[in-house]
């Protein structure tokens, strides 16, 4: 894979497709308001500058599936760590890289690893790329996540699951990314999330699924805070609350996008089947790992899919 080097020294030169210099974002620079257009615009040139790449299709890589750039063909890779002020991701699974190139003949951008709230950042700081995404001309975006799943009667470890809609847990105590002051150039003060997960692009990921004899099945997805796994209690709550899969990501992500007109395609691979008793002999303790075998075991089943979808984007 070609690596990106370092960057100049100083600034870049480049002029703006956007009136603002990319000089205005340096290796200096310390940090970036997710909330200020005008700063989200600046990170844009940067990136831009960084890649001949001009992506209208998205990809975020959740926990274990960050191989799935493995495919892209060409690859500009650009570490969030030589992106100044951008929050770099520390979980274990999670490379921390944007990985621009060509997916089945497509321009993409893929997030190598997520930033997840539980690591301390804010929500908007989390949402952040996708904002990113957004100035960077992306126009679908295909999401992607480990999850627990809450049906053991239908779901196993390693199916694939298309998300048709989600719980945004922290959105109930008040947590949203859009919180805040609202820029009308983003979006508008109050979005609607009737089909945040685009029936039009589940129907073809339906298609797809079928066409390389994927089981597909759908589902509805509740983001927690984390970092800690759910107890039986919580878990039989969320499944009363009607979801069928848990996780730490996605919905804050998703809910961004909408406000930026980004249509968006969900998909959450059942990492760990959840617990809904107390007292059961063997249960699991440390379902992290779990979570990262199963990532491992199923990454090219997951990334054959992607690339069977991205084709008919
Ligand atoms: N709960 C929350 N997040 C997760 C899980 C889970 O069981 N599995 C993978 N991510």
């Amino acid at each position: 894979m070609a690596h990106m080097n370092g960057y100049h020294n100083g600034t870049v030169e480049k002029s703006s497709e956007n009136g603002f210099a990319e000089a205005d974002i340096t290796e200096s620079s310390t940090s970036i308001n997710p909330n200020s257009y005008e700063d989200v615009a600046k990170l844009a040139n940067f990136v831009r500058s960084k890649t001949q790449y001009k992506p209208k299709i998205g990809i975020i890589c959740g926990t274990g599936l960050g191989k799935i750039v493995n495919l892209i063909e060409n690859p500009d890779i650009l570490s969030y760590t030589d992106i100044p002020g951008f929050p770099v991701s520390t979980v274990k699974g999670h490379k921390g890289n944007f990985v621009f190139g060509t997916l089945s003949g497509k321009s993409v951008v893929c997030m190598q690893g997520r930033i997840h709230t539980y690591e301390g950042y804010s929500m908007e700081l989390c949402t952040l790329p996708v904002r990113l995404m957004s100035l960077l001309g992306v126009e679908t975006m295909i999401v992607t996540n480990a999850a627990g799943g809450l049906n053991s009667s239908t779901q196993r470890q390693g199916d694939i699951i298309l998300i048709k809609d989600h719980l945004c847990l922290p959105g109930f105590a008040g947590k949203s990314p859009l919180c805040g002051p609202n820029d009308e150039r983003f979006g508008p003060r109050f979005p609607s999330m009737n089909n945040a997960y685009d029936r039009g692009l589940r129907k073809i990921a339906k298609e797809v699924a079928a066409e390389i004899g994927l089981k597909l099945q759908e589902g509805v997805y509740a983001m927690t805070g984390g970092p800690q796994f759910e107890t039986p209690a919580e878990n039989r709550y969320f499944k009363a609350l009607g979801a069928d899969l848990i996780g730490m990501s996605t919905a804050h992500e998703v809910i961004v996008a909408r406000h930026c007109d980004i249509k968006v395609v969900g998909l959450s691979l059942v990492t760990n089947l959840s617990e809904f008793e107390t007292d059961v002999d063997g249960e699991t303790n440390d379902v992290h790992s779990e979570v990262l075998k199963t990532g491992e075991e199923s990454v090219e089943k997951a990334s054959n899919f992607v690339t069977n979808l991205v084709k008919r984007l």
